[in-house]
């Protein structure tokens, strides 16, 4: 008899873990993919940015592993909600958490609650029409914002707020949150970096990106980018290099700006029940770390998007350290039975393509354990979700939702697909 799987989770983890666990020769197996939302590959619909078709196209090889025959998808099932930890035990020989890192942290400061001031979690959501945020979320009638964080999710932010809605008529993002673009009054987007360019998370083909917008330039100020890199990496030399390039640039007069700034701290956000300005400290290094100068300096910004990074939620009866904010693990194994892989394992970095390491080393640890083991499973998760009248998303239903997708781009004369707004639209696309 076959061992029987559970991953909890459909993103790059969960999937790269499915298709290891698959294509093994070790142990007969069979996986089911549990996924809280209706929608299969996490962050690669709900994260990577949707002017980034290539990347986006990774999904195409992730359907691949769902559709092989011992793998299942389950969409609507949530641990936590509809199954818990005990549940999984009884009706799994073994279980792997890939349940990535939904939210945002926080910078600490005053003001960081005032109406205005966001998480760029949330505005990913949002521009990525994420069933769990509204379209009518952001209203962008502020003529300046900053990005706090100098990493691609950042650089991500900024693109999509200096672009224009028209070079986003051909991706993916909803009707209702084009319209939004379409209307924003934002002229000046400055991005925030704590410390110098030489730190910065960013990686070089994203940063070019934001050198070849059409309708914004892009401001450097010299004495910010003055770092020495002769010594460094190839990366971060291309990164400064590219900087100090922008640096010497004179504005061609587009109708949007982008300011990216180093050395600059946020201490206050500013406002009278909302965002109106924010108050950044120049900063040094002292023994490596980013200590103020005393020397301030105002942004009249009406919106402050954290992009500062994210962090994974403990799902209850599983280990989590409040310290590393992630599952604790040896080579991915929690405890007897349960696994973990992907940014729920690792914490929140890495691209796509460092989900399949670190999935395969769970696996080969899961392997490792369950070779010698006969099936320990005792219950059917069907007759479980049955009795509790939770009928999962199955992956039919899924690409009913993708076929409505597609439908509906034809219909608006936009690109290959528009994604479909809330839950609702899409159980009626699957005819539920
Ligand atoms: C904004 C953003 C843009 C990015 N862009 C790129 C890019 O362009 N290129 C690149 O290479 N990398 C990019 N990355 C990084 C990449 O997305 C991550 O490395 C990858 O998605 C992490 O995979 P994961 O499976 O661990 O988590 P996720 O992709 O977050 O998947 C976790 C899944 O678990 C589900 N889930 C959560 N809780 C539960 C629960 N209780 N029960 C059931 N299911 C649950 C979630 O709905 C989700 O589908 C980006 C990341 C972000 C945040
Ligand atoms: N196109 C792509 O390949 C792509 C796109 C998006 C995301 N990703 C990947 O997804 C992962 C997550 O990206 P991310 O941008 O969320 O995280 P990140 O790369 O860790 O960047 C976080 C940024 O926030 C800054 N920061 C943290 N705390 C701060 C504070 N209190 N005040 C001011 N600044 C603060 C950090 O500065 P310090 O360095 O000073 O701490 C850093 O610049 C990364 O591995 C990234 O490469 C990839």
């Amino acid at each position: 008899m076959s061992l029987r799987v559970a991953i909890i989770g459909s993103g790059p983890a969960g999937i790269y873990t499915a298709e290891a666990l698959i294509k093994q020769a070790v142990v007969p197996l069979e996986v089911d993919v549990l996924e809280r939302l209706p929608t299969p590959y996490g962050l690669v619909r709900y994260g990577v940015a949707p002017d980034h078709t290539s990347i986006k196209s990774i999904a195409g090889y992730l359907r691949g592993v769902l559709e092989m025959p011992q793998v299942r998808f389950l969409g609507g099932v949530e641990l936590g909600k509809d199954v818990d930890v005990a549940d999984l035990l009884d009706c799994y020989d073994a279980v792997v958490y890939c349940t990535g890192a939904m939210l945002d942290r926080r910078m600490g400061i005053p003001g960081e609650d005032l109406p205005g001031s966001v998480a760029a979690t949330d505005f990913v959501n949002w521009y990525c029409g994420h069933p769990d945020m509204p379209a009518d979320r952001f209203v962008l009638d502020s003529p300046e914002v900053a990005v706090i964080g100098v990493g691609n999710v950042a650089v991500d932010v900024v693109r999509v707020l200096a672009k224009t809605a028209d070079e986003l008529r051909a991706t993916d993002v909803p009707e209702d949150v084009l319209s939004r673009l379409a209307a924003s009054e934002v002229k000046v987007v400055h991005m925030i970096g704590r410390r110098g360019p030489e730190h910065a998370k960013f990686t070089l083909k994203e940063l070019r990106e934001l050198g070849e917008l059409a309708n914004a330039d892009v401001r450097v100020r010299r004495d910010e980018c003055a770092a020495d890199v002769s010594a460094a990496s190839r990366q971060i030399r291309g990164n400064v290099e590219v900087l100090q390039g922008w640096a010497g640039r004179a504005p061609a007069g587009r109708p949007r700006r982008v300011e990216v700034r180093f050395w600059m701290r946020p201490v206050e956000i500013l406002g009278d029940g909302r965002v109106e300005a924010l108050r950044l400290e120049r900063t040094r290094l002292v023994d490596g770390r980013v200590t103020g100068t005393g020397e301030f300096e105002t942004l009249p910004v009406g919106m402050v998007l954290r992009s500062v990074g994210y962090r994974s939620v403990p799902l209850p009866g599983v280990p989590f350290s409040e310290t590393t904010m992630t599952v604790p693990n040896e080579a991915g194994r929690v405890r007897d039975r349960e696994y973990v892989a992907g940014w729920l394992k690792r914490g929140p970095t890495g691209v796509i393509g460092t989900n399949k390491s670190d999935a395969a080393e769970t696996v080969r640890t899961l392997l490792a354990d369950l070779a010698d083991r006969e099936p320990v499973r005792r219950a059917d998760l069907d007759d479980l979700l049955a009795a509790r009248d939770v009928s999962p998303v199955t992956y039919e239903h899924w690409l009913a939702i993708e076929a409505a997708e597609t439908a509906l781009a034809r219909s608006l004369d936009r690109g290959e697909r528009v994604k479909l707004l809330g839950l609702a639209a899409m159980r009626t696309a699957y005819g539920r």
